[in-house]
Order: C-alpha cells, then structure tokens, then sequence
C-alpha cells in the first residue's frame, strides 16, 4: 500500500516511522510513504500557503490552490473516480477514526493524507479533492501531522505481512466479532476469535510477582478453557468499567450478559474495579 502525507512540516515525520513494526514495513517496502512539502507547490518567493479568513476572524487558513496542485501531483484519480485511493483531510471536524475506519481504509492501495494548520482548510479542499475529513478525536490539535502518523500506523499495522502473527491485529481492542469462525492454527488461547467489540484482557508477563502483586493464579495453571473463560470476564469487566458504550454493539453471549449483570450493568458502571 502507497501512503502520502502532504504537510507544511515534512520533517516532522523524519523518525516517527523509523522504529517498530510499521519502520520495519516501511523500510521493508510492504509500505510505501512519502512525505511532500506543501510549501513546494507554493508560486511566490515566500512560498506561502496560507491566507487570511474571508470574513475576517482570528488566524490563518490554508490555500486551496497548492493543496490542489499538491494532491493532483500525486497521479491519484480525480474525486468521484477514484476506486483504490482514498484522499483524506485531518480535520478536528471530521468523521470519528475508528478500528473499523482503519480496516476499511487497509483494503485500498493508496492513501493520501492532508494535514491542517492555523485555523484549518479552505473548504473546496474537502469539497473538491477529499473523500472524506477524519478526526483522530474530540480535541483540538495544532496541525493535522500528528493525526496523520496515527493513521498511518492503525492501517499500516492492519497490512498482510506487517504484524508477525496475521491474526494478532483481530485479537486486540476493537478486534471484529467474529465468535464463528476458527482460530488460526497457532493463535494463543483466546476468549472468542476476535474481541468482539470489546476491550481486551489483561496480559500478564514475567516476574510472576511483582511489587505485592502476583500474577493471576489462573493463567499459571494451563487449563485453557479456564484461562479463555477468565480472560472473556476479564475483557467484559475493563470494557464496562472504561467504555461501557460499547457494550451496545459488542457480541455477547448469554453467559457474557449474566456476568455484566452479576457487576451492576446496565447501571453501576462507575463503581466496576
Ligand atoms: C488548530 S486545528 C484547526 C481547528 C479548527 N479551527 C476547528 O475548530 O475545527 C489545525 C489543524 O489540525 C488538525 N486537527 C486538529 N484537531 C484534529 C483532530 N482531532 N483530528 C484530526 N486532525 C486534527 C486539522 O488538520 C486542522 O486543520
């Protein structure tokens, strides 16, 4: 998959992807990110990009005119024939980013990622040249490149061949309902094949016992269907203690249901340790 990044800050992004599982996919070539400077697609000797607000009002906003020469210089289709790209404006006003925006966004070939600044974007640049405007949270941030490097590392992650094991992105927070189908030969012991909507469990490492605290005894014992069904009531307890919204959508069984209703829910979420 091809990543782009178009930015005022390019160096912003000169080591964040140096490290880890997506570094190594990059430096691998499983995927391709590059970065562009705006200010090249600047036409004056300032290089300027941004202009005051029509109407008046605090702060800058970027021009159209380069972002427009920035992101057709990439070759991509034109928006509404676009197939396997997708062009998306960082915004603080845009679609929430989800796990499940990241799968989606993971199925295409190319991605290119438009960062803010100032007070943002001239509008016709959502209008004319994105499909969609993504924000990676309800705050507000300085520039887009931040929200940038936390998509590129959700869906870089989500690659065929980036994570070691294929399935471990499924296993985790957010992971896909998907209690059906079978684990894939190897996978670790886990409450359902994917989270299910739910947070996940709580992992555990050595020493057993640290500072007082010891390991639950449960996972030292290597019954494994004792071990899916702590780690399936463990994941039902931190989901209704931090985001018990997402209990709605989660796939629950009935035995999920009776052990969220022996710890207060639907009320007492706040008092769940
Ligand atoms: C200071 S912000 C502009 C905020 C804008 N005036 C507003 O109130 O929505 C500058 C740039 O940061 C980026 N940005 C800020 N918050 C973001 C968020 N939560 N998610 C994604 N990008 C964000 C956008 O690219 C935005 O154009």
């Amino acid at each position: 998959m091809q990543m782009d990044i178009i930015t005022i800050f390019p160096e912003f992004f000169a080591g964040i992807f140096r490290q880890g599982v997506v570094g190594r996919a990059i430096a691998g070539g499983r995927v391709g990110l590059e970065v562009h400077d705006l200010r090249c697609f600047a036409h004056d000797r300032h290089r300027t990009v941004d202009d005051r607000p029509f109407g008046g009002g605090e702060g800058m906003v970027l021009k159209p005119e380069p972002l427009a020469e920035a992101v057709e210089s990439l070759g991509t289709p034109a928006k509404g024939d676009r197939a396997h790209e997708r062009v998306v404006l960082l915004s603080a006003q845009g679609q929430r980013f989800t796990q499940g925006v990241a799968r989606e966004l993971a199925q295409i070939s190319r991605l290119v990622l438009v960062c803010g600044r100032y007070e943002g974007v001239d509008e016709r640049v959502s209008e004319l040249l994105c499909d969609r405007e993504l924000s990676i949270g309800d705050y507000v941030l300085s520039g887009g490149e931040l929200a940038a490097a936390v998509v590129v590392d959700c869906v870089a992650r989500l690659l065929p061949g980036v994570l070691g094991n294929e399935a471990s992105s499924e296993y985790e927070s957010f992971g896909p309902a998907d209690p059906g189908s079978p684990p894939p030969p190897g996978a670790p012991p886990r409450a359902t094949h994917g989270a299910g909507g739910l947070l996940d469990y709580p992992h555990y490492t050595r020493p057993a016992e640290f500072r007082g605290l010891r390991v639950p005894e449960v996972l030292t014992q290597g019954d494994h269907a004792t071990i899916r069904r702590w780690r399936r009531e463990e994941a039902l307890r931190k989901t209704l203690r931090n985001r018990p919204d997402l209990l709605a959508d989660a796939d629950l069984s009935r035995d999920d249901r009776a052990y969220l209703r022996g710890l207060g829910w639907p009320r007492g979420e706040s008092e769940v340790r």
